[in-house]
């Protein structure tokens, strides 16, 4: 007894000490701070707010900068690429200014610096918080090298509305999903100490609801009821706050009437008091002084008075808190304790990344950059992120001898396999498809027939069509050019670009397999081709490299492993088109289902049909949220819950059983939906709350559980009461959102 004792009271206080040092250490780090802020001037202090930007491919380091950095009016800076400037505006500042205080650098290193992953839509479809980790941790190690030490990334907005451009930057349409892939980016980006030469502090953007822009048209208007801002839009983010990340970026939209760079109840009251934020906000480029032109400033003098206010520490680019701050103290509309406060903390992220210890970049010269480890991890990703829609009679996995005529404006473009936001990644690195079919030796042909995505000149149609007529599989390898999404990019018609689905029509004719490769930054919408080809395999912009994913996947190398993380349309027309819809009083199905081709010619004047849908193309999406196909099937049975009363002190565990149906061994993730029949407010139909991956043998059984507890289905009311109310669940455990394999249970 006295052993276990003595035991138990070592490791009390091995804690005490653990949390008294853990102390220390934050009292060491605020003392650093309040000496270092009792010595600076106001001028200074108003330098540090000030995030000043270079071309990244300036050719010369102007004297003005250098001068500004010497006198200590600038905080950070944005987009200095060459590492001989970097050091030397490091050198001016830690040797040179008022206070020696170090500069950060920082860069929108967003799915890879020099080797690119696939966008981070196409990540997202890993579900594999493998991908987002490995993808940022080396992302991490090849920008540190060049001095970057801040990136502009993860990017969290929760997007569902696939004519935005910027869904190609985003994590999808699901908060939970998106809330692990946040934790393990910022892990990634991070690495295990900030202070480490290879740890890229975090930026969690855009703070907040900017993927919820009105029409999916960019920069533009978002309303949020405050239920969906704290159980939609808040959720990545504040996982990726638990997960450490030190920084935020504000959203060029307003939400409900206020821009977010002027929002003191989003900077102020949830980030810093609700959320326990202490690092620092840094605006959006110019996101201050738009406030003028959103109607919310009368000049740039109120935008930088409301913006720091709000609570916003960094200016991006644009100069208000410079010219202005210090009239707007003497005014009295500012209060040096806000000042203070903003450059405390920026200080505190400055001190917590070693800075003023090790200003300098981490110039270890074996940092590889395009590694084969980097390249590997790269490919790895490509082939988790493709998502197979579509394999009629198994046309994949191709035989090694078959013959492959390659057409299309994708099939061979190393700059726009990369995507969007892919400044430093070099294309003379890129393994296109076509550069995979060379160095395999694959038996093929390539023709582009178009030369570029949006390209409309017919004149190789007729030559492709001829080869096409000698080979034994045409593989299209279309999309968009990577400019055709990213941030101003959206577009209202999210078809094929260019002449694209006509070719493919001409392909159809000639009656071989079409295979369809897209690689693109948002789903394509498919009802004009989709009968005309037997394969549809989405890699979005798949990056570097693409071309080997995608060979590897064509010959049954790897199997494809991604699930949507995006429901994909008919039309864009049904957009925002989302799973995790509230069913409304009149939810559609195929009984009411009234097809426009069905109403009788002058039909009497009726509420025909009576449910939410469309008469034209219905209530259902191409594709569901987590759909995705493999080499193999799967069958799910016997469906079971430990109990169906779960109470705060009894959790389920839901069980099923997953068979391997098919002829080859796969991998399958399994998904686990839940729907609160009735709440305070209305909830969704359902809602992801889990998902593994499992590996299975031909015809091998295994039997699949889930742990639920009432946590799991809790939710913010539209007074914001955290909690969940006694009653009715449905669960489903499934293949993607559309599963129909579903149990009931009570919280009671
Ligand atoms: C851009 C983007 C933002 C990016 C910033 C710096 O306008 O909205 O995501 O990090 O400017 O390039």
């Amino acid at each position: 007894m006295r052993t276990i004792y003595a035991f138990l009271l070592g490791i009390i206080m091995v804690f005490a000490i653990g949390c008294e040092k853990e102390k220390k250490v934050s009292n060491q780090l605020e003392y650093n701070i309040e000496e270092l802020l009792s010595k600076m001037t106001l001028e200074e202090k108003i330098g540090q707010l000030n995030l000043r930007g270079t071309s990244s491919r300036a050719k010369t380091l102007s004297e003005e900068l250098k001068q500004k950095v010497r006198e200590g009016k600038v905080g950070a800076l944005l987009n200095v690429m060459n590492k001989e400037y970097v050091d030397e505006l490091q050198r001016i500042a830690v040797e040179e200014s008022p206070n020696k205080i170090p500069l950060i650098f920082s860069r929108d290193v967003i799915h890879g610096f020099k080797t690119i992953f696939p966008i981070p839509l196409g990540m997202a479809a890993s579900w594999d918080e493998e991908v987002a980790k490995n993808s940022s941790r080396v992302a991490a190690i090849e920008a540190s090298s060049f001095g970057i030490r801040w990136t502009f990334a993860p990017m969290l907005d929760i997007a569902k509305d696939a004519r935005w451009g910027r869904i190609a930057e985003s994590p999808g349409e699901d908060p939970y999903l998106a809330s692990q892939l946040a934790r393990a980016y910022v892990e990634g980006f991070q690495g295990d100490s900030l202070s480490d030469p290879t740890s890229l502090i975090a930026c969690a953007k855009h703070f907040i609801g900017y993927g919820a822009a009105i029409g999916g048209r960019d920069y533009n208007t978002a309303i949020i009821s405050k239920e969906q801002l704290h159980n939609t839009y808040l959720p990545p983010f504040e996982s990726a706050f638990k997960a450490g990340a030190q920084t935020v970026m504000t959203s060029f939209n307003e939400v409900n009437g206020i821009p977010a760079s002027g929002d003191k109840e989003l900077l102020t009251n949830i980030l810093r008091k609700r959320l326990k934020f202490d690092g620092f906000v840094v605006s959006d480029w110019n996101s201050v002084t738009e406030m003028v032109a959103h109607g919310y400033a009368e000049d740039e003098k109120q935008a930088a008075e409301k913006a720091i206010d709000a609570g916003l520490n960094m200016e991006m680019t644009s100069k208000s808190y410079e010219d202005n701050a210090k009239e707007l103290l003497k005014e009295n509309k500012l209060s040096i304790n806000q000042i203070d406060n903003m450059v405390r903390d920026i200080l505190r992220v400055k001190f917590r990344m070693g800075l003023f210890k090790t200003p300098y970049r981490n110039k270890n010269k074996d940092v590889e950059i395009y590694s084969s480890k980097h390249l590997e991890l790269a490919k790895e990703a490509a082939i988790k992120s493709s998502v197979l829609l579509k394999n009629e009679n198994n046309v994949l996995p191709l035989n090694k001898k078959t013959k492959v005529l390659i057409v299309g404006p994708l099939a061979n473009k190393p700059r726009e396999q990369l995507g969007t936001w892919t400044f430093d990644g070099d294309k003379e690195h890129t393994v296109t498809p076509v550069a995979s079919f060379e160095k395999n030796n694959a038996n093929f042909e390539f023709i582009e027939g178009l030369t570029y995505s949006r390209d409309t000149n017919k004149k190789y149609f007729k030559e492709v069509l001829t080869k096409a007529s000698n080979a034994d599989v045409v593989l299209f390898i279309g999309g968009e050019e990577a400019i055709l999404s990213g941030e101003a990019h959206s577009r209202a018609n999210i078809n094929l670009p260019g002449a694209q689905e006509e070719l493919i029509k001409e392909l159809a004719k000639i009656k071989k397999p079409v295979i369809l490769i897209i690689m693109a930054g948002r789903p394509i919408t498919l009802q004009n081709i989709k009968s005309k080809v037997d394969v549809i395999l989405m890699t979005w912009h798949p990056g570097t490299m693409g071309g080997d994913a995608i060979y590897d996947i064509l010959f049954g190398i790897k199997e494809p492993k991604g699930r949507l993380p995006i429901t994909w349309p008919k039309v864009a027309g049904q957009l925002p088109l989302y799973y995790n819809h509230k069913n409304t009083g009149r939810p559609a199905s195929s009984k009411e289902y009234v097809h426009i081709d069905s109403i009788p010619i002058g039909a009497w004047q009726s509420s025909l049909g009576n449910t939410s849908h469309y008469l034209d193309v219905g209530y259902e999406p191409e594709y569901p949220f987590g759909f995705g196909l493999g080499y193999t099937s799967f069958e799910y049975s016997n469906l079971k819950l430990s109990t169906t009363s779960l109470t705060d002190d009894n959790n389920i565990i839901a069980s099923i059983d997953i068979t391997n149906t098919g002829e080859r061994a796969g991998e399958e993730l399994v998904q686990l939906y839940i729907q609160d029949v009735a709440g305070n407010i209305t909830r969704p139909v359902k809602e992801l709350k889990g998902y593994k991956r499992i590996s299975l043998k031909s015809k091998e059984k295994q039997k699949v559980t889930f742990e639920i507890t009432v946590d799991d289905l809790k939710y913010y009311n539209n007074e914001l009461k955290y909690g969940v109310e006694k009653g009715k669940f449905n669960i489903w455990i499934g293949a993607n959102s559309a599963s129909k394999v579903k149990e009931k249970f009570v919280y009671e």
